[in-house]
């Protein structure tokens, strides 16, 4: 018998498919306990819809029950930050949604709280698992693909004035920036996961699409550690919407399922460019495991990570990772300067990205 942990969802948003993809396929490893949302009919109905015992309004009282050991933080972006610190101060497991927070220095302050807490942190990067995007990754991490060279990021989606009638979205206050920090932040995220850390950004915003404060359409130029080139682009303002990652590297190129919210997940265009690459990438994917995709095995393997039998999925240096683009795309934005990486305390956007007089 497989330990059960159980958990709080707190928001109802997207909470819904943590519920749905995240937890009801994973019955023998989690019980969702308890359901928090300051809207009682959303809290009721999926209460009612997946026999949650407990019906909560104030995330405080999570932080009291004993019985609980995972906070799972889906709440609008402005409360991660105090919600997850809680959290973490009161002794529980922390899942989060994107994004972890709202700048490099509260990123840093989780960071040091995860090092005192007895809980365990886990962002949520979903669009990461799947049978496509992680046999490219077992190409990348076996050496197959070989040098870096190129790679697009297109994160090409549609929204309008629905959308942005929730109050919380389209305002720097609350959602904290717009297709660069809410959209695009999964597809970049994609990108350095199998391509690299970043060294230097240049990159543009604007807001085209929405009558709305945040952007809607950025592109950038970056270059990478290794000293390859990479180009993203995103727009809120696409007739069609897909998600595409295209990687040129030494030996193979890869490119990404177009499903916009689940590119990871039918198998992607594995491209060899020579017989000998060609070769060892069937032998590596012989006997493949299924890799069921999205919240399904980020789960999964947040499990594992508490048992102790395998890594954390997502960790807060990938956040802080993240969180680095973010904030050195709207600094270069705005001073038109190419930003060189690492971010740290010496940069004037460390303590908020939110430009002055939104803040
Ligand atoms: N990973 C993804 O693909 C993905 C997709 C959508 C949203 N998100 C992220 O998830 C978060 C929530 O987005 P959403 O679209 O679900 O928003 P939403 O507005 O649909 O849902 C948020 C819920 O939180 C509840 N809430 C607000 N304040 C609360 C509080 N203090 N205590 C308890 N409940 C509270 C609201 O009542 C609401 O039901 C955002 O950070 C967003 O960026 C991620």
């Amino acid at each position: 018998m497989s330990k059960v942990y159980t958990v709080a969802v707190v928001g109802g948003g997207i909470g819904r498919s943590h519920i749905v993809e995240g937890y009801e396929t994973n019955k023998d490893r989690f019980k969702v306990l308890a359901i928090c949302d300051l809207d009682a009919t959303r809290r009721d109905n999926l209460a009612d819809e997946f026999g949650i015992e407990r019906r909560v309004e104030n995330f405080d009282e999570l932080l009291a029950m004993d019985d609980l050991d995972i906070i799972d933080v889906c709440t609008p972006p402005m409360l991660h930050f105090p919600m997850v610190i809680a959290a973490l101060k009161a002794g529980k497991h922390v899942i989060c949604e994107k994004p972890l927070v709202g700048s490099l220095s509260e990123v840093d302050a989780v960071m040091a709280e995860e090092k005192r807490s007895k809980g365990k942190l886990m962002p949520v990067f979903q669009y990461r698992f799947g049978n496509g995007i992680q046999q490219a990754k077992a190409i990348i991490d076996a050496g197959i693909a070989g040098k870096p060279y190129v790679g697009t990021v297109e994160t090409l989606w549609r929204r309008g004035p629905d959308y942005y009638s929730v109050p919380w979205r389209g305002k720097w206050k609350s959602e904290l920036g717009g297709v660069l920090m809410t959209h695009a932040i999964h597809p970049h995220d994609i990108f350095t996961y199998l391509m690299g850390d970043i060294k230097s950004l240049f990159g543009r915003v604007a807001t085209r699409v929405n009558a709305i404060e945040v952007e809607d359409c950025i592109s950038a130029s970056v270059e990478l550690q290794s000293g390859a080139l990479g180009s993203f682009t995103a727009t809120l303002g696409s007739a069609d919407e897909i998600s595409r990652i295209r990687l040129a590297f030494e030996n193979v190129t890869i490119e990404s399922d177009h499903e916009a919210y689940n590119p990871g997940k039918a198998l992607w265009k594995i491209l060899p460019r020579n017989d000998e690459a060609k070769a060892r990438i069937e032998v590596l994917l012989a006997n493949w495991q299924d890799v069921p995709s999205r919240f399904e095995t980020q789960m999964r393997r947040f499990w594992d990570a508490l048992e102790g039998l395998g890594p954390m999925p997502v960790t807060s240096t990938d956040s802080r990772r993240a969180l680095e683009i973010v904030t050195a795309f709207y600094h270069s934005s705005e001073t038109h300067e190419d930003v060189a990486f690492p971010l740290g305390p010496e940069h004037p956007r460390y303590n908020s990205w939110v430009p002055e007089g939104f803040r």
